[in-house]
Protein backbone atom coordinates (compact mmCIF):
# COMPACT_ATOMS: atom_id res chain seq x y z
CA UNK A 1 0.00 0.00 0.00
CA UNK A 2 2.95 2.45 0.99
CA UNK A 3 4.06 4.18 -2.18
CA UNK A 4 7.71 4.77 -0.01
CA UNK A 5 10.61 2.15 0.60
CA UNK A 6 12.46 2.60 3.54
CA UNK A 7 15.65 1.13 2.91
CA UNK A 8 17.54 3.32 5.68
CA UNK A 9 19.49 5.12 3.43
CA UNK A 10 17.52 7.05 0.26
CA UNK A 11 13.59 7.12 -0.09
CA UNK A 12 12.44 6.45 -3.28
CA UNK A 13 8.47 6.79 -4.44
CA UNK A 14 7.33 4.45 -6.87
CA UNK A 15 6.29 6.47 -9.97
CA UNK A 16 9.68 8.84 -9.47
CA UNK A 17 11.42 9.57 -12.28
CA UNK A 18 15.23 10.22 -11.46
CA UNK A 19 16.11 11.58 -14.92
CA UNK A 20 14.08 13.98 -13.57
CA UNK A 21 15.11 17.37 -12.38
CA UNK A 22 14.25 17.46 -8.58
CA UNK A 23 11.94 20.23 -9.06
CA UNK A 24 10.22 21.40 -11.84
CA UNK A 25 7.89 24.32 -11.90
CA UNK A 26 5.45 25.17 -14.64
CA UNK A 27 3.24 28.42 -15.38
CA UNK A 28 2.64 28.11 -11.38
CA UNK A 29 0.30 30.59 -9.67
CA UNK A 30 -0.92 30.33 -5.95
CA UNK A 31 -3.48 32.93 -5.27
CA UNK A 32 -5.58 33.56 -2.15
CA UNK A 33 -9.33 35.09 -1.57
CA UNK A 34 -11.12 35.62 -3.85
CA UNK A 35 -13.09 38.64 -6.02
CA UNK A 36 -11.68 41.71 -5.51
CA UNK A 37 -9.64 40.56 -2.26
CA UNK A 38 -7.48 38.41 -4.00
CA UNK A 39 -3.94 37.75 -3.06
CA UNK A 40 -1.23 36.61 -6.03
CA UNK A 41 1.30 35.81 -4.10
CA UNK A 42 3.04 33.67 -7.21
CA UNK A 43 1.97 34.78 -9.97
CA UNK A 44 3.21 32.11 -13.38
CA UNK A 45 6.63 31.01 -12.20
CA UNK A 46 8.58 28.55 -14.42
CA UNK A 47 11.73 27.45 -12.63
CA UNK A 48 14.28 23.90 -12.61
CA UNK A 49 16.35 23.22 -9.99
CA UNK A 50 18.27 20.39 -10.38
CA UNK A 51 19.99 17.90 -7.68
CA UNK A 52 22.46 19.04 -6.01
CA UNK A 53 21.88 22.74 -6.30
CA UNK A 54 22.60 25.07 -3.59
CA UNK A 55 20.17 28.11 -4.21
CA UNK A 56 19.32 31.31 -2.11
CA UNK A 57 16.10 32.78 -2.87
CA UNK A 58 15.85 36.56 -2.10
CA UNK A 59 13.80 39.47 -2.50
CA UNK A 60 11.42 41.83 -0.71
CA UNK A 61 8.81 41.24 2.17
CA UNK A 62 5.41 39.90 0.43
CA UNK A 63 6.88 39.12 -2.64
CA UNK A 64 6.11 35.24 -2.70
CA UNK A 65 9.50 33.64 -0.95
CA UNK A 66 7.81 31.72 1.89
CA UNK A 67 4.48 30.83 -0.55
CA UNK A 68 7.11 29.47 -2.88
CA UNK A 69 8.65 27.53 -0.15
CA UNK A 70 5.60 26.51 0.92
CA UNK A 71 5.15 25.12 -2.42
CA UNK A 72 8.09 23.01 -3.29
CA UNK A 73 8.23 21.75 0.17
CA UNK A 74 4.46 19.86 -0.82
CA UNK A 75 3.03 22.11 2.48
CA UNK A 76 0.39 23.68 0.07
CA UNK A 77 -0.42 23.00 -3.72
CA UNK A 78 -0.63 25.86 -6.98
CA UNK A 79 -3.97 27.28 -7.59
CA UNK A 80 -2.87 26.86 -11.07
CA UNK A 81 0.10 25.08 -13.15
CA UNK A 82 2.12 22.26 -12.42
CA UNK A 83 4.64 21.16 -9.92
CA UNK A 84 6.94 18.28 -10.43
CA UNK A 85 8.71 17.10 -7.52
CA UNK A 86 11.71 14.41 -8.83
CA UNK A 87 9.58 13.72 -11.69
CA UNK A 88 6.07 13.39 -9.84
CA UNK A 89 2.89 15.46 -10.72
CA UNK A 90 2.47 16.83 -7.64
CA UNK A 91 -1.64 17.71 -8.40
CA UNK A 92 -1.60 13.63 -8.97
CA UNK A 93 -1.18 13.37 -5.05
CA UNK A 94 -3.70 13.49 -2.16
CA UNK A 95 -2.83 15.15 1.09
CA UNK A 96 -1.58 11.75 2.62
CA UNK A 97 0.60 11.27 -0.70
CA UNK A 98 1.90 14.77 -0.02
CA UNK A 99 2.48 14.14 3.85
CA UNK A 100 4.28 10.67 2.54
CA UNK A 101 6.47 13.02 0.00
CA UNK A 102 7.25 15.44 2.50
CA UNK A 103 8.00 12.81 5.43
CA UNK A 104 10.54 10.92 2.87
CA UNK A 105 12.10 13.92 0.69
CA UNK A 106 12.02 16.82 2.04
CA UNK A 107 13.99 18.48 5.31
CA UNK A 108 12.68 21.42 6.75
CA UNK A 109 14.44 24.36 8.69
CA UNK A 110 12.64 27.56 10.30
CA UNK A 111 13.83 30.85 11.59
CA UNK A 112 12.81 29.59 14.93
CA UNK A 113 13.73 26.61 14.95
CA UNK A 114 10.52 25.05 16.03
CA UNK A 115 11.77 22.68 18.66
CA UNK A 116 9.82 20.58 21.08
CA UNK A 117 10.85 22.49 24.49
CA UNK A 118 10.73 19.11 26.69
CA UNK A 119 12.40 16.73 24.50
CA UNK A 120 16.17 16.66 24.53
CA UNK A 121 18.16 17.34 21.46
CA UNK A 122 18.39 12.96 20.49
CA UNK A 123 14.58 13.19 20.82
CA UNK A 124 13.97 15.93 18.95
CA UNK A 125 15.70 14.48 15.94
CA UNK A 126 14.73 11.15 16.04
CA UNK A 127 11.08 12.76 15.37
CA UNK A 128 11.17 11.98 11.91
CA UNK A 129 12.38 8.44 12.45
CA UNK A 130 9.40 7.73 14.84
CA UNK A 131 6.89 8.78 12.32
CA UNK A 132 8.53 6.47 9.51
CA UNK A 133 8.00 3.40 12.49
CA UNK A 134 11.71 2.86 12.82
CA UNK A 135 12.96 0.65 15.54
CA UNK A 136 13.87 2.51 18.63
CA UNK A 137 17.43 1.42 18.78
CA UNK A 138 17.94 2.26 15.18
CA UNK A 139 16.26 5.50 15.95
CA UNK A 140 19.05 6.34 18.85
CA UNK A 141 21.90 5.25 16.41
CA UNK A 142 20.73 7.75 13.62
CA UNK A 143 20.22 10.60 15.94
CA UNK A 144 23.33 10.39 17.46
CA UNK A 145 25.49 9.97 14.13
CA UNK A 146 23.50 13.35 12.57
CA UNK A 147 24.19 15.00 15.76
CA UNK A 148 27.43 14.25 15.46
CA UNK A 149 27.88 15.37 12.34
CA UNK A 150 26.11 18.93 13.51
CA UNK A 151 29.08 19.55 16.09
CA UNK A 152 26.80 18.48 18.90
CA UNK A 153 28.07 15.21 20.57
CA UNK A 154 28.34 16.99 23.65
CA UNK A 155 24.94 18.27 23.62
CA UNK A 156 22.48 15.35 23.04
CA UNK A 157 20.82 15.23 26.37
CA UNK A 158 19.69 18.99 26.49
CA UNK A 159 16.85 20.54 26.20
CA UNK A 160 16.33 23.80 23.54
CA UNK A 161 16.01 26.13 26.73
CA UNK A 162 19.25 24.54 27.41
CA UNK A 163 21.01 25.19 24.55
CA UNK A 164 22.27 28.63 22.13
CA UNK A 165 20.30 29.94 19.70
CA UNK A 166 23.34 28.61 17.30
CA UNK A 167 22.68 24.98 18.82
CA UNK A 168 19.22 24.93 18.62
CA UNK A 169 19.37 25.90 15.36
CA UNK A 170 21.96 22.61 14.64
CA UNK A 171 19.60 20.59 16.34
CA UNK A 172 16.93 21.83 13.64
CA UNK A 173 19.25 20.93 10.84
CA UNK A 174 20.17 17.43 12.67
CA UNK A 175 16.13 16.77 12.52
CA UNK A 176 15.98 18.27 8.75
CA UNK A 177 18.51 15.82 7.47
CA UNK A 178 18.40 12.89 9.62
CA UNK A 179 15.93 11.02 6.94
CA UNK A 180 18.21 11.73 4.00
CA UNK A 181 16.43 14.41 2.52
CA UNK A 182 16.67 14.80 -1.19
CA UNK A 183 15.58 18.96 -0.18
CA UNK A 184 16.57 20.55 2.70
CA UNK A 185 14.47 23.12 2.65
CA UNK A 186 15.26 26.98 4.59
CA UNK A 187 13.10 29.59 5.49
CA UNK A 188 15.45 32.67 6.98
CA UNK A 189 17.79 30.48 8.75
CA UNK A 190 20.27 32.44 10.46
CA UNK A 191 16.76 35.51 10.82
CA UNK A 192 17.19 34.93 14.40
CA UNK A 193 20.64 34.85 15.17
CA UNK A 194 23.82 37.25 15.50
CA UNK A 195 25.95 37.17 12.20
CA UNK A 196 28.89 35.33 13.90
CA UNK A 197 26.47 32.51 14.74
CA UNK A 198 24.35 32.78 11.51
CA UNK A 199 27.65 32.52 9.37
CA UNK A 200 28.72 28.91 11.35
CA UNK A 201 25.00 28.16 10.38
CA UNK A 202 26.08 28.70 6.95
CA UNK A 203 28.98 27.15 7.22
CA UNK A 204 27.67 24.12 8.23
CA UNK A 205 24.92 23.96 5.66
CA UNK A 206 27.54 24.75 3.01
CA UNK A 207 29.62 21.60 4.67
CA UNK A 208 26.46 19.22 4.57
CA UNK A 209 25.48 19.86 0.87
CA UNK A 210 29.30 19.28 -0.06
CA UNK A 211 29.27 15.89 2.03
CA UNK A 212 25.70 14.52 1.10
CA UNK A 213 24.92 15.98 -2.17
CA UNK A 214 21.68 17.31 -0.75
CA UNK A 215 19.88 20.25 -3.00
CA UNK A 216 19.61 23.40 -0.36
CA UNK A 217 16.69 26.01 -0.89
CA UNK A 218 17.43 28.88 1.30
CA UNK A 219 15.59 31.98 1.86
CA UNK A 220 17.42 34.95 3.45
CA UNK A 221 17.36 38.62 3.38
CA UNK A 222 20.98 38.81 4.01
CA UNK A 223 23.35 39.58 0.96
CA UNK A 224 26.41 37.34 2.84
CA UNK A 225 24.11 35.01 3.24
CA UNK A 226 22.93 35.00 -0.46
CA UNK A 227 26.12 35.58 -1.83
CA UNK A 228 27.50 32.15 -0.70
CA UNK A 229 25.03 30.16 -2.77
CA UNK A 230 25.78 28.95 -6.22
CA UNK A 231 22.51 30.72 -7.65
CA UNK A 232 20.40 33.24 -6.53
CA UNK A 233 16.59 33.73 -7.70
CA UNK A 234 15.25 36.70 -6.87
CA UNK A 235 11.45 37.39 -6.28
CA UNK A 236 9.11 40.63 -7.13
CA UNK A 237 5.63 40.72 -6.92
CA UNK A 238 5.02 36.92 -7.56
CA UNK A 239 7.50 37.05 -10.14
CA UNK A 240 10.95 35.64 -10.79
CA UNK A 241 13.77 38.12 -12.29
CA UNK A 242 15.80 37.09 -15.20
CA UNK A 243 18.66 35.14 -14.42
CA UNK A 244 21.88 36.41 -15.67
CA UNK A 245 24.55 34.09 -17.66
CA UNK A 246 27.94 34.73 -18.33
CA UNK A 247 29.60 34.13 -21.83
CA UNK A 248 30.46 30.54 -20.52
CA UNK A 249 26.94 29.72 -19.66
CA UNK A 250 27.37 30.61 -16.48
CA UNK A 251 25.32 31.95 -13.80
CA UNK A 252 26.02 35.61 -12.92
N1 LIG B 1 -2.56 32.55 3.97
C1 LIG B 1 -2.56 33.69 3.28
N2 LIG B 1 -3.72 34.34 3.01
C2 LIG B 1 -3.75 35.48 2.28
N3 LIG B 1 -2.64 36.07 1.77
C3 LIG B 1 -1.47 35.48 2.01
C4 LIG B 1 -1.35 34.27 2.77
N4 LIG B 1 -0.05 33.92 2.84
C5 LIG B 1 0.63 34.87 2.15
N5 LIG B 1 -0.22 35.79 1.66
C6 LIG B 1 0.14 36.96 0.83
O1 LIG B 1 0.92 36.48 -0.27
C7 LIG B 1 1.99 37.39 -0.55
C8 LIG B 1 3.31 36.63 -0.49
O2 LIG B 1 3.53 36.23 0.86
P1 LIG B 1 4.85 35.43 1.31
O3 LIG B 1 4.62 35.02 2.73
O4 LIG B 1 5.11 34.36 0.34
O5 LIG B 1 5.96 36.55 1.20
P2 LIG B 1 7.51 36.52 1.61
O6 LIG B 1 8.26 36.90 0.38
O7 LIG B 1 7.83 35.23 2.25
O8 LIG B 1 7.61 37.70 2.66
P3 LIG B 1 8.55 37.86 3.98
O9 LIG B 1 9.92 38.23 3.48
O10 LIG B 1 7.91 38.98 4.73
O11 LIG B 1 8.53 36.57 4.74
C9 LIG B 1 1.87 38.53 0.46
O12 LIG B 1 1.20 39.59 -0.15
C10 LIG B 1 1.04 37.92 1.57
O13 LIG B 1 0.31 38.92 2.24
MG1 LIG C 1 8.44 34.68 4.21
Amino acid sequence: MSPILRDGEAHRHVGADCSAPLIRLEHVVRAYGRGAAVVTALAGVDLTITQGEFVAVVGPSGSGKSTFLNIIGCLDTPSSGRYRFKGIDTGTLDVTGRAMMRRSSIGFVFQRFHLIKRASALDNVELPLLYQSVPRGERRKSATAVLAAVGLSQRQHHTPDQLSGGQQQRVAIARALITRPDLLIADEPTGALDSVTGAEIMQLLKQLHRERGTTVVIVTHDPSVASQASRTICFTDGHIKPEHFDDAGSRT
